[in-house]
């Protein structure tokens, strides 16, 4: 599905992301993890066309993304939906406005300024509020929501273009215990009930053990581990961040560990 070959993303001198290469042949659900300044939100962004790539290639279903232009980036940004560790919501605009600014690529410029919305549109965000929980909050303005009920709006507003992958950047660093731990059981759950691809920068170790099947370690732009979470040892994180033998994984850790969930993976032991 998704092949990353040999991409590289220059700042001057600096290689943000060094040579990096993946490929994801089904919908999996990704965490990248490193220090900070690795090169994991460089790397996101380069996936969504934020950014352009300095080297390398993307492709998609075969389709090189790389080289999009105009409409076809734009038609690609909508099948990658983006999500921020600042949920990039309006705040003061209501709940369902934000979902439905989801649906702006498709949209004339006078629907927009008018603020019309199909109706089959308006239902369609309350029925993925509603599925995320918070349906109730519709019509509040979403600085009136907690951190993780804005979080879920971000998924909503995502999910309204029925995007096939997912990228979040840190989507629970701000978030506390208990609200991250909604909020990856919300990705969670899209992941495995609706097929699609997520990938996600998490800075705790444990959160990418819990809730991916695969993790990819990024050190000084380059990728230094990609496996599963069993192969994920406390020696290989201690590589990936780059620490002494005085790691401790804690350093990396909330407290979302403490809390409970069901059918979650084992922790593997160092
Ligand atoms: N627009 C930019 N101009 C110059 N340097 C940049 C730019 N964006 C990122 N960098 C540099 O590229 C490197 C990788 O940054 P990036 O934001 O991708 O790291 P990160 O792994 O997401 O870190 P964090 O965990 O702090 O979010 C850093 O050294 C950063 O300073
Ligand atoms: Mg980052």
């Amino acid at each position: 599905m998704l092949h990353v070959t040999s991409l590289t993303k220059r700042f001057g001198d600096k290689r943000a992301v060094d040579n990096a290469s993946f490929e994801v042949g089904k919908p999996t659900m990704i965490g990248i993890i490193g220090r900070s300044g690795a090169g994991k939100s460089t790397l996101l962004r380069m996936l969504n066309r934020l950014s352009d790539a300095s080297e390398g290639s993307i492709t998609f279903e075969g389709a090189e993304i790389t080289t999009l232009r105009g409409a076809a980036r734009r038609e690609w940004q909508s099948r990658c939906a983006m999500i921020f560790q600042q949920f990039n919501l309006v705040p003061r605009m209501d709940v369902v406005s934000n979902v439905l600014h989801g649906t702006l690529n498709r949209r004339s410029t006078l629907a927009t300024m008018f603020n019309l919305y199909p109706a089959q549109d308006i239902h369609k965000a309350i029925d993925i509020l509603d599925r995320l929980g918070i349906a109730a909050e519709a019509p509040k303005r979403a600085q009136a929501l907690s951190g993780g009920q804005q979080q879920r709006v971000a998924i909503a507003r995502a999910l309204m273009q029925d995007p096939q992958i997912i990228l979040a950047d840190e989507p629970i660093a701000s978030l506390d215990p208990m609200n991250a731990q909604i909020v990856m059981d919300a990705l969670r759950r899209i992941h495995e009930e609706d097929g699609r691809m997520v990938i996600a920068n998490l800075h705790t170790l444990d959160t990418a053990r819990r809730y991916c099947d695969r993790v990819i370690g990024m050190r000084d732009g380059r990728i230094v581990f990609d496996g599963t979470p069993e192969q994920l040892t406390t020696g290989v994180a201690r590589d990936i961040y780059g620490a002494g033998a005085d790691f401790s994984e804690a350093a990396t850790s909330t407290a979302i560990e403490t809390l409970d969930r069901p059918n979650a993976a084992p922790v593997v032991p160092a």
